[in-house]
């Protein structure tokens, strides 16, 4: 593995020709290595239909590659202009409540849309043609984005034809459609695929397996417009990387399913904003008010290196000030740019590309800050990336990323399938991974997430599968034959892939596995609390099982939260902080993992031969030296606020 690098989101288009050669003089001087352009530019591309004006675009590639820098150029389709929408006036993506969503900002298209579907190949095309082969041409980026501003799923006529035609090949007959979503319920039967229309503007809810099947075309719908772009790029330059920037904490079409298309996933890191429209407690949002969470970020980039074929992943976007588009934006505390970047490094991140070089006075982004003022002047974030530049290069830092010795399964379907019928509300899958990620974080565990349907868990002494919708048979038979510990969440098995109960009810697993049967579910406001024996409470979602295992926690009720069956736990409840923490303390030491010491507000990641601390709090902390770390090669044990201290280790490639 190489060194990892800094790179920049650039708009030549957005300025004058003559500033960009002092730009990318500044870029390089900076210690940026990439640059990111065109991915909103179709109408400089291509003003009026068939009117091709890409000659800028190579001259301003030509002017970055003049100063060292290395280009991805970004396919302009996530923007299409407005002509596109005379000649395709019905491209528009449809909100829930049968409206179509108009034009005058980004994302205006529907997925579905076979016309626009072919313009997107055309201008994918043009693109590779004309800047396929220029010398500083680094990597593709697909589109922008997908699913943002709620664009996943579009209610258009578009969709209704593509999902009716989804079903046939799905179901092949209208029985088995009927048989697959209980449509004998309500009278719901239909005898022609053609009558069926998309699970909006019911009267109340629409059966839960036709919604989940809603949910599962949108997202194929994804996997199929990104492969149409894949294939070109791929195809003009195979030897160079295709890459999408998804988003954070997003879960509204499957990211593995895209990533097996692509070279490199890539996602969109801006913490504070992140934070800011969370669900997060206020106590939370006050204290990491101008440093975003302190386990996102990571849990992110560990999402993202499982969406990358080969575990390769970048920081496509990264907060380098204030954003614009959260109800406040704070200004981040000094050093969280820099902060952030060696948190992604650290996390195996190959590029880290901050959000954008200048700031614009103008349009919707124009409180956005970029590395530089508007003015072009420096702002606070240009000189955090030219310290991370130049401590990365002198360190060396970089080497072989190990696989964690901890994994949690990831699903997106399981996340869908409880937005379709939550029974408690806000209960939700991601949740229930960051419920146990935080708790690992704490103890210094590095983590790596699973795909749902991982055949084999051998190398791992923890695995921790949390509110998985159904079992893949791969993942079913991955978890009879670990050997390892185990950590079921709650929920978990507890319907069939039509969205029914299984036969033996949840968790469905083989008895020798472990003898547990959900009998009964007690959906409760998160308010009420029902305490634990020995500490911490559960709340939400609290199951009556019918077990043979071993009750090793109970709440003060008298029912099991913690059944155990040989190495094998289940969890049967939503716990708190304090009851995670306890439960994930106790497989620690039965793993025989050892936790790091780490202060309050500090994270640590081990990264080849060094361990990257990171301090999130306002305060400066004191770290205690793990025994294997030999000395710290930036940074010291006092690790002050927004601080980054990286220790070198005995061991590790
Ligand atoms: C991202 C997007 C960028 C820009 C940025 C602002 O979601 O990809 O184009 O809008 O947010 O924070």
């Amino acid at each position: 593995m190489t060194s990892p690098v800094l790179g920049v989101c650039y708009y030549p288009e957005h300025w004058p020709e003559a500033w960009w050669a002092k730009d990318a003089a500044r870029m390089a001087d900076v210690g940026i290595v990439y640059v990111r352009i065109g991915e909103f530019a179709w109408s400089k591309l291509e003003p009026t239909p068939g009117d091709l004006q890409f000659d800028w675009l190579v001259r301003a590639m030509d002017v970055l590659g003049q100063h060292g820098l290395k280009v991805i150029v970004g396919t302009p389709t996530a923007t299409p202009p407005r002509w596109m929408l005379d000649r395709h006036p019905d491209m528009l993506a449809y909100d829930e409540l049968g409206h179509p969503r108009g034009f005058g900002s980004r994302r205006h298209y529907c997925f579905s849309h076979e016309g626009y579907r072919q313009e997107s190949a055309r201008i994918t095309r043009l693109l590779a043609d004309r800047v396929g082969q220029h010398p500083a041409l680094a990597g593709w980026q697909t589109d922008n984005e997908y699913g943002c501003h709620a664009t996943t799923v579009s209610y258009s006529p578009a969709a209704r034809l593509g999902f009716q035609r989804w079903l046939k090949d799905r179901y092949g007959t209208i029985a088995a459609l009927n048989e697959a979503w209980g449509a004998v319920f309500w009278s719901m039967e239909y005898t022609r695929f053609e009558q069926i229309d998309l699970p909006n503007l019911t009267v109340t809810e629409a059966a839960p397996a036709a919604r989940l099947d809603f949910r599962r075309f949108s997202s194929d719908q994804i996997v199929a417009y990104n492969r149409i772009q894949s294939d070109i790029l791929r195809a003009a330059r195979p030897d160079l990387p295709v890459i999408h920037n998804f988003m954070g904490r997003f879960t509204d079409f499957d990211h593995y399913a895209v990533g097996r298309d692509l070279d490199v996933a890539s996602w969109d890191s801006y913490p504070i904003g992140h934070l800011a429209v969370s669900t997060a407690s206020a106590e939370t949002k006050d204290r990491y008010l101008r440093q975003g969470d302190l386990d996102s970020q990571g849990l992110q980039h560990d999402i993202y290196r499982a969406v990358g074929p080969k575990g390769r992943w970048w920081v496509m976007e990264q907060q380098p000030g204030p954003v614009n588009w959260a109800r406040y934006n704070p200004d981040p505390l000094p050093g969280m740019a820099r902060l952030w970047a060696w948190e992604a490094f650290a996390h195996g991140a190959e590029v880290v590309s901050y959000f954008r070089w200048r700031q614009a006075p103008f349009a919707q982004e124009q409180m956005h800050a970029g590395l530089l003022r508007p003015d072009s002047e420096p702002a606070p974030g240009y000189f955090e990336a030219e310290q991370v530049a130049a401590e990365l290069k002198a360190l060396g830092f970089g080497g072989v990323f190990a696989k964690a010795r901890v994994g949690i399964v990831y699903d997106y379907e399981s996340e869908w399938a409880w937005e379709v019928q939550p029974q408690a509300a806000g209960f939700t899958h991601h949740d229930q991974v960051r419920a146990a990620y935080g708790p690992l974080r704490k103890r210094g565990i590095d983590v790596d997430m699973l795909p749902p349907d991982t055949a084999d868990l051998s190398g791992y002494d923890l695995v921790i599968i949390p509110a998985l919708f159904t079992w893949s048979e791969a993942l079913k038979s991955a978890v009879a034959d670990f050997r390892g510990h185990l950590l079921i969440g709650p929920r978990t098995g507890s319907k069939t892939a039509n969205f029914a109960i299984p036969g033996g009810l949840g968790p469905d697993l083989p008895r020798n596995v472990l003898d547990l049967k959900v009998t009964r579910v007690d959906a409760s406001r998160p308010t009420d609390q029902v305490a634990v024996v020995g500490g911490g409470s559960v709340s939400l979602w609290r199951e009556r099982v019918e077990t043979r295992g071993e009750t090793k926690l109970r709440d003060t009720e008298g029912f099991p939260v913690l059944v155990a069956q040989g190495k094998l736990n289940y969890l049967a409840a939503c716990g708190d902080a304090v009851l995670m923490q306890r439960i994930i303390d106790g497989l620690l030491a039965d793993a025989g993992l050892t936790p790091l010491d780490l202060p309050e507000d500090v994270r640590a990641r081990v990264h080849g031969q060094w361990r990257v601390y990171f301090n999130y709090g306002l305060e400066a902390r004191r770290l205690t030296p793990a025994a294997d770390e030999r000395g710290y090669a930036l940074g010291g044990a006092e690790i002050p606020a927004a601080g980054v201290t990286v220790a070198r280790l005995a061991t590790g490639g």
